[in-house]
This record gives structure tokens, sequence and C-alpha cells, in this order.
């Protein structure tokens, strides 16, 4: 990849009053965003999101009429009072904000390339600073805010969004992710009207739960996952969030931020607030170059150890459930051992003492194991995982406590919760959430993991849950009028745990969880492993929710596991190959009792396993390419994964429906490279000696590519499915 340049072209090409503007041009080996602003200046302009330009290029683009020459952070109150990315409430009552350019610097920080536009209000002490950046070795770039109350007196931000990004207007379509519990980022794709789409979540806690903190806008009609062109953007935010996509007859502009509902926040004297990152992205290859461009930023800057690949593990909760004792998780490590994984994870059920975690209504926050299920301790859970040759992993709730809990009786302080009215419970009918806007709260949830690990370091794993909303919004710690920054300060302060947690060690695995995929996003991403995809692990509804997460997240991150059949969730029966072959096409797992498996299916697993080991560096390093969308809701659904040089590929198709008159195109593999030949190898026949009729082929790319594989002979009944590995000669 071509090291990125940043060009600052002196071309005065925009007037703001009589103040000529600058061009400021931030480029990536396929994108450019140009900025105008000026000394002396009011608010800077955007003029150029797109495919890459170079200075002399740039300085044509008001002939093309091309440039959006809107606002990059539009205010409240002088020149309109529209819906705007900024609005303030100073301390004599003014809501009105007058911007002036101090300052444009460009620098650099750990992993990119700064454009800062510094701005001091023309009458208030208030200081708003605009950051863009460009992340190295990346097309990604990001935008944000930072305020400064210079004065003496409290300012109130009343919406402090984090950017303001106008997009050209034309025949735009918008996609979005969208869903529930066991239903996560179920795609939607719709015509963009005028007026607004917003998306915007109620989940507190788990942003993604509900509604992903993300979108794509498409500028040349029906979003195509290989051509056109699309802009995606993510909020790298944790907590409750704002997207509003807003359209008219001639403009369309992406606002995103915190969700100001109800969510004043109080800037103190001298008092920095610093916004949300939203990540970019634009390709001319369709939604597929945007996701492979966020996929390669992600393991690169964006989701922890990125560049390392994951271990395949066996994870105990839909095998026992809450049923762990030192015996079973004994069988449980020598049985994934013995098929080829590499780590075992104990889930829920291990500790309380006073209150044993026995059912959902008792014990979180009492981080002792329980020593009527694991008399020798988690030193005991130790010695298995060593015997057997796996690492050993264990799942927490930190954030989280009953009101049966030793915690609760000793800390009832501790806990979100309104002083004059009745508690509201969650899960179990006791779940209530810690105060992590207290310091003290915050040592106690570090504390809960440190403690673990410190005592034992052998922990290779940890998989950290979160089961609630926010139900009762009142912090016992923060004063009276500050309530309204809750949600603010809980993420923060999560945030300020997870540091603490990563500098002491940051080598430690953690999956990120949320009654499954509630926690996708890239506020919490840059400090964990992975997240769990969703509580619903049957292959067919994960087909599409894994879909729905590949848009801007890596199939290295969405953990995939292998359950029993008939399926926990669904009650659905779908064959063991098809489990596998949805699985590994993600992070590889397994979450079910080995036990209860007969030994062909234990021979087959072993196999895909062994399999997936092949393929482990093309799936979780490699580029995605979504071939046919399980969206479409026709016969098979379909995608593959490439290495860089496109010399390694692994090609997944699935056949969810069979009916005997329907149409099986063939399916063209975008991804590999029409000038070389590939071998190809069934990665998982159903019997070893029975490979399917494209194994030992050699077939050349540009017949893949161009002419495509035809599937009807391999998946030719209900819930068939193949999974090949190809490899250049
Ligand atoms: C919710 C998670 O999504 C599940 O995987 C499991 O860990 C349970 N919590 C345990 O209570």
């Amino acid at each position: 990849m071509r090291t990125q340049i940043f060009l600052l072209a002196a071309a005065a090409t925009l007037t703001y009053s009589t103040i000529k503007a600058d061009n400021y041009v931030l480029s990536s080996e396929n994108t450019s965003l140009i900025v105008a602003a000026s000394k002396g200046g009011g608010e800077a302009t955007y003029r150029y999101f797109g495919a890459k330009l170079t200075d002399a290029e740039a300085r044509t683009l008001d002939y093309a009429r091309a440039a959006l020459g809107r606002s990059a952070y539009p205010t409240f109150g002088l020149n309109s009072v529209g819906e705007k990315a900024f609005m303030a409430e100073m301390p004599d009552g003014s809501l009105s904000l007058d911007p002036v350019v101090q300052d444009v610097e460009r620098s650099t920080d750990k992993n990119g390339q700064l454009l800062i536009i510094t701005y001091k209000d023309r009458v208030y002490p208030f200081q708003l600073r605009q950051y863009f950046k460009l992340y190295n070795q990346s097309d990604v770039f990001s935008t944000w805010t930072e305020y400064q109350n210079l004065g003496k007196k409290d300012i109130k931000l009343l919406r402090y969004y984090s950017a303001n990004v106008p997009l050209p207007r034309g025949n735009n379509y918008a996609t979005h992710f969208h869903g529930n519990w066991g239903a996560e980022s179920q795609m939607q794709e719709h015509y963009v009207t005028n007026g607004e789409t917003v998306l915007s979540n109620k989940q507190q806690l788990r942003n993604a739960f509900e509604v992903n903190p993300s979108m794509m806008v498409s500028f040349d009609g029906e979003p195509q996952e290989n051509a056109g062109r699309v802009f995606g953007a993510n909020l790298m935010w944790s907590g409750n969030f704002k997207m509003i996509l807003h359209a008219s007859n001639n403009s369309l502009t992406l606002l995103a931020g915190i969700n100001d509902d109800g969510a004043t926040y109080v800037l103190q004297p001298q008092e920095i607030f610093t916004t949300p990152e939203l990540a970019m992205a634009y390709s001319t290859e369709g939604k597929g170059g945007v996701s492979r461009a966020f996929h390669r930023w992600a393991l690169r800057h964006a989701l922890m150890h990125g560049d390392k690949l994951r271990d395949i593990l066996l994870n105990s909760w839909e095998g026992v459930y809450m049923n762990v004792n030192q015996p079973v998780m004994d069988q449980m490590m020598a049985d994934i051992a013995s098929l080829g994984g590499e780590l075992f994870v104990m889930d829920d059920g291990w500790f309380g003492d006073k209150y044993p975690r026995n059912n959902d209504h008792t014990s979180l926050g009492d981080w002792m194991v329980n020593p009527r299920k694991l008399p020798e301790g988690i030193e005991g859970l130790i010695a298995s995982s060593k015997k057997h040759s796996v690492k050993f992993g264990i799942w927490i709730e930190p954030e989280m406590a009953n009101t049966q809990s030793e915690l609760y009786d000793n800390h009832p302080d501790w806990i979100l919760s309104e002083k004059d009215r009745p508690l509201r419970q969650g899960r179990g009918g006791t779940q209530v959430v810690l105060d992590l806007t207290n310091p003290k709260v915050q040592d106690f949830v570090f504390g809960v993991t440190d403690q673990l690990l410190s005592k034992h370091p052998e922990i290779a794993y940890i998989k950290w849950d979160n089961n609630a909303d926010i139900m009762n919004y009142h912090s016992p710690y923060l004063p009276s009028n500050r309530q309204q920054e809750l949600n603010v300060r809980y993420h923060q302060g999560l945030r300020s745990v997870l540091q603490r947690l990563r500098e002491k060690y940051p080598d430690i695995v953690i999956q990120v969880c949320a009654s499954g995929g509630g926690r996708a996003n890239y506020g919490l991403l840059p400090f964990f492993d992975e997240f769990w995809t969703s509580d619903d692990t049957d292959a067919i509804q994960r087909l599409f929710i894994q879909w729905g997460d590949s848009h801007f997240y890596p199939a290295k991150a969405q953990a995939s596991h292998v359950s029993a059949s008939p399926n926990h969730q669904t009650r659905r029966e779908v064959p063991l190959k098809f489990r596998f072959d949805v699985a590994m096409t993600g992070r590889l797992g397994m979450e079910l009792q080995p036990k209860n498996m007969t030994d062909a299916e234990r021979e087959f697993a072993s196999r895909a396993i062994t399999a997936y080991k092949d393929i482990r560096p093309v799936v979780q390093e490699g580029d995605q390419y979504r071939l046919v969308s399980p969206y479409l809701h026709g016969p098979i659904t379909s995608l593959m994964y490439a290495s860089q040089d496109k010399r390694h590929v692994a090609f997944f198709a699935f056949r969810p429906n069979f009916v005997y008159a329907d149409l099986l195109p063939s399916v063209q593999l975008a991804g590999v490279d029409e000038h070389l030949m590939y071998k190809v190898r069934d990665l998982t026949p159903q019997n070893a000696k029975q490979p399917c009729s494209f194994n030992g082929k050699t077939i050349s790319g540009r017949v893949l590519k161009q002419v495509g594989l035809r599937l009807d002979q391999v998946l030719n009944r209900p819930l068939t499915s193949v999974a090949l590995e190809l490899v250049a000669e």
C-alpha cells in the first residue's frame, strides 16, 4: 500500500464573508477528504469526500460544481435554528454560537494524520476544536469534536454531535442494521426520501442490541455489493447514540453523535469534553468495498489484537447452562481438546458462596468460586486445562449485581437507583446495574478482573457479559444537577476501567457480550478481541445476523459457534455440516455438550476443525466478498474470503431453502484473481471419502469470476452447504 499523502493545497477557492478559505486535503490510497477553512473565517466547509484526487484535480472541483461546500459543523442560533450539530446554553442563557477559526493545524498521533480546526466564539469564552483523521495504511477517516469552557461559569452542552457530513444527493439508498434478542443486526435497505431517517438506540447499555450505530449510504441507486459509490459511517461509542440522515431536494447530510435526548452535559470552567469519533469510508466498489475498508482498518487499528489469529473454543453455556462443576468442566476440556480445539470457556454458574449462582436470580457481584460446585477452585480448572492441553477462559458480568448478593447487601448505594421510587429489577427479577459513574465502583469492576487475573495468570480468556438496560435512571453518586450526564458518564467510566485493564493485561483475550450481540460497536472493540454475535446459534438465523454484522465488523470479531440440534433457540434441526460451514465463516467455536455427540459427529467435527485451521488466516484476516445475500430469500446464500494477494480463497454456499422449481444461477467469485488458476478442495465433505465434485479440480480465476460455480449438484437438498478452499497453483 502506498504511503498516504497529506496535502496542503493553497488554492483559494471559497469565500466566507470576505475571507478566502484554503483547501485542506487528506488522502489515503483510494479516498480524499477535502475541508476548506481559513483563519478569521467562520464554520469550515466540507468540500469533498470521495475517490482520491490529486491537489491539481481538487482545484477543478468547482468547475464540476461537485463541491459540497456546506458547513462542516453547523452550530445553532445565528445562521439558522434548524437541527444543527451543536447547541449550548451560555451562562446568560444565550443559545447561539458564533465560531471563528483561530487556527488550522496538521499533526499526527500514534496511528494517523490529523487536521485540527480550532474555533473560538466571537463573544463567549468557549473553544471548539474539530478533528479530521486519516488512519495510517487504511481507507478509513474519522471526525470528532472537542469543547473547552474557557470562562468562569458553567456552560450547558445541549447537543454535541460528533459530526455533520454533507453527502451527494441523488438516487440514494440507506442501509442500516436493527434487531432484538436472537435477531441482531438485521439489514434494512431503503430509498432515501426527503425527510429524516433516524437511528437511535433506546437500550441504554447495549447500543447495538436494537440498532447498530452505523449506516451506509449509496449514491447510484439500489446498493450493490461490488459496484457503485457507497459511503459508510460508524460511531465509535458504546452508549446512547443518534444518527440522522437528513434529505431534501438538493441536500443530504448525516448527523451523528451521542444521543442528546435528556443528556445535557454541564461543562465546568476549564473542563474539556471530547465526543466519540465517527469512522467513515467511501468506496467505488459498492458496499463490499466499504466493508473491506472497515475490516482492514479494524484489524490494524480498532479491534484488540487485530493482528492475532483467534483460538477455536468450546463455551459451556448451551452445553450445561449453570450446571457447572469440576468433573463436567474437566470432561468438556478433554472433549474439546480431542476434537482439535484450543480453548475452553466456563460460562455462567461458577460463582457465589452465601448466594450460590444456580439460576439468574442471585449472585452477580459475588465473584468468588462456589465451593460446592468447584471444591478445587479455579486452580482445579486450570489443572484440568493443563492436563488436557487447552487454554482456560471464564465468564463474568462485572457491571451488574443481583439484589440477592453480598455485593448488594454491603453496597446498596453502588446501584443505579431512584431514591424514593421502588427499584426496577431486570433479568431473574433481581438484576440491577452498578453505578459506573462512581470511581469506587469503577475500582470494584476493575478489581473483579484484576483479582481473577493476578491470582490466576493462566486464565487466557474472559467473556465479559452485560444483560441489562439502565432501568432506574439515577446515579446515587452524581449531584442532582448532573443526573442527565448519567449515560455519558457511565460509558466514560466503563472506558476508563477498560483502559486500566488493558494497561495491566495487554495480552488477555476478552469477548464482549450483551445478551448476545448488543455490544458490537467500535466504542468497545478497541478493548475487546471479539463479540458474541448473538445468543441465537441457529445456523439459518446466523446467516442473516452475520451477514448484517459483516458490513462493518470483520469475521475475526464475530464469535460463531456450532450448537446442538434441534437448536435451543428455534428448535430447528440443521445438519452438523451446515452448522459447521456457517460457523466457519466467522471465529469458529462450539457451544454444546460434546459428550452428547455420536462418534460420527465427533469424527466430522474433528475434520472440520482441522480444515478450519487451514483457512483460518484467510477467513480471519482476508478480504470478505459477500456474493449472494440471504436477504434475497432465494434458494442460496454465498460468501467468500481471499487473502490480500488473492492466492488463497475460502468459499461458502448454503441452501437454506429448497423447492425443485428454484432457479439456481451460478455464483461468481468476485474476489478471485482472474489471472490465476485455482486448485479446489472440499473442506468439509460429509463423508471423508466422498468429497463434492469440485474437489481436486483446477479452475481458472477468470472462469470463477466471470462464469462462476454452478452449485445445483452440490446443494441438491434442503439444508445443504459447501465449504471450499481454493489455492492458486
Ligand atoms: C447471556 C449470554 O449472551 C450467554 O451467552 C450466556 O453467557 C448467558 N448470558 C449467561 O448468563
